[in-house]
């Protein structure tokens, strides 16, 4: 989408269709008041009204839409209206929309641009690849949007350009969560980190295979790897190595491309969404994408294992003792528990880049849906300072977290008998445990841990800038993260 920012006022636009954002509770520009009955501009938050003015004001078609009060007004109802204004405009058919938004707002001008651009293609964001013989307004899209805005021209513009490098690396993990798992196998997500890399020359992309896995005793992604006829990868992509003076992150995701449980299969209902197993892996991406567009001055490392748990004859089994990379055994209980064992490999080898901080994304635990459904990401560290600018960064992004502890307490229900470590540790605290049991594959480096298997998916969303499937839980949240951190 283009977005261009400009001086004016929505009224004086001689477009096809023009949004006016405007506050519950105040009075609509003169030019607009008369075409209109109060009580239908509620001017509550996502309300929408269209018009045709007749020639009355400069533009054929008019969408009022509600920002709610104005001592409400925050970054995330900008967004919210910006996703319903953009949907709003979609029925008419039109390939560009001027948007104009009230003076005086409250919020600081680069935000207010960030949050609407973000908002507009978040909003605009269908998934349409697969479906065939729909009809050309089912199918048309707004390309081209002109903000109007009251002064600070520049800075709206500075915050929109990086809305949308944020906005499309969600986007892009929403494709890749979408896309079946027939078309995104291990090889065939490796190769989607190596587009990136090939779109964005400051991204280094490198990737090992089952050969290389075996050889250097990836002993965890290798083993839940084995049931399929798709071999595991291992991906790793790189951001700002060559810049001095800048913190390392090391980002980790699971990259699950389908998850059946393995041996312990699933049953119908569990398996059904299990394409979106690698939605920790494509929030990876997506966040190297923006971090990328964005030019920020850090060295991140994005590390994403990668397989597909299949049950066949080369299965591994429950009972089976594996190996991982850093040499702690694991003795297998579950094999549908295999997400915090691809990861365990994963987790160890990001020491490698001695970061300051391992920030994890995974949809690892049905258990953190129980807890917190699909409005929070569980938040899990074993540094508070690490916590709680992960749950700021979410907080202020709309892409939000909350906290669970890692006691020792629960550090001890992971122990093993057979092998140093267990894959399960039984339902009480299942998320916690799940968290606790990847933290013993980390040593000193602050450690945070986000499960995304509540948020990554939402079948009933309740902000407008979501849709059903793929959400790319974790790239505002860690994207926001990284820029503070840099800054
Ligand atoms: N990928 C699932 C977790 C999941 C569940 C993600 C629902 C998204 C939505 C994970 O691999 C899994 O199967 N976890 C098991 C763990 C159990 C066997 C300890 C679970 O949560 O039931
Ligand atoms: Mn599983
Ligand atoms: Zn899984």
């Amino acid at each position: 989408m283009q977005i261009q920012v400009r001086e004016g006022a929505v009224v004086d636009e001689a477009t096809g269709v023009a949004v006016l954002m405007h506050f519950e509770g105040e009075q609509l520009p003169d030019a607009i008041a008369g075409l209109v009955e109060a009580d239908d501009a509620t001017g509550k938050l996502n309300d929408t009204v269209s018009l045709y003015p007749r020639g009355e004001i400069a533009p054929t078609r008019l969408v009022l839409v509600g920002l709610g009060a104005r001592d409400d007004l925050d970054s995330d109802r900008l967004r919210q209206a910006a996703a319903t204004a953009i949907r709003a405009v979609r029925p008419f058919g039109v390939s560009s929309a001027t948007v104009g938004v009230p003076a005086g707002l409250a919020v600081d001008p680069a935000s207010v641009g960030e949050a609407l651009s973000i908002g507009l293609e978040l909003g605009a964001y269908r998934f349409l690849r697969y479906r065939t013989g729909l009809s050309g307004s089912e199918t048309s899209a707004v390309d081209d949007v002109d903000l109007v805005v009251d002064g600070d021209v520049d800075e709206v513009a500075a915050g929109v350009a990086a809305g949308q490098a944020i906005a499309r690396g969600v986007n892009f993990a929403r494709d890749l969560v979408n896309t079946p798992g027939e078309l995104k196998t291990p090889p065939l997500l490796a190769e989607q980190a190596v587009g990136i890399g090939e779109r964005h020359p400051s991204v280094s992309v490198t990737v090992l295979d089952e050969h290389e896995l075996a050889q250097q005793g990836f002993g965890g992604v290798l083993a839940v790897g084995k049931g399929s006829d798709s071999p595991p990868r291992f991906i790793v992509m790189e951001y700002g190595a060559e810049l001095t003076d800048v913190p390392t992150i090391c980002v980790v995701g699971k990259g699950l491309t389908f998850d059946s449980g393995g041996l312990n299969i699933k049953p119908e209902e569990g398996m059904l969404n299990m394409k979106n197993d690698m939605g920790g892996g494509a929030a990876v991406m997506g966040t190297v994408q923006a971090v990328a567009e964005l030019g920020l001055p850090i060295h991140l490392v994005g590390l994403v294992p990668s397989a597909e748990n299949m049950p066949s004859g080369r299965s591994f089994r429950p009972g089976d003792v594996i190996t991982t990379l850093s040499g702690t055994t694991v003795e297998i209980l579950n094999t549908d528990a295999e997400g915090r064992v691809i990861l365990s490999d994963g987790l160890h080898y990001a020491q490698r880049y001695e970061p300051e901080a391992i920030v994890e994304l995974s949809t690892l635990t049905g258990a953190v849906i129980v807890a917190l459904g699909n409005h929070a990401t569980g938040v899990m560290a074993t540094d508070q300072e690490l916590a709680d600018e992960l749950l700021a960064a979410g907080q202020a992004s709309g892409d939000r977290g909350w906290q669970l502890p890692l006691w020792d307490d629960y550090r001890d229900m992971v122990k093993g008998e057979v092998g140093d470590l267990k894959n399960l540790a039984g339902r009480p605290a299942g998320a916690i445990t799940a968290g606790a049991f990847l933290a013993a594959f980390v040593d000193d480096v602050p450690f945070a841990h986000l499960d995304i298997a509540g948020t990554g998916w939402i079948d009933d969303p309740k902000r407008t800038y979501l849709a059903k499937g793929g959400t790319g839980a974790g790239v505002r949240m860690v994207v926001e993260f990284l820029r503070r951190r840099s800054a």
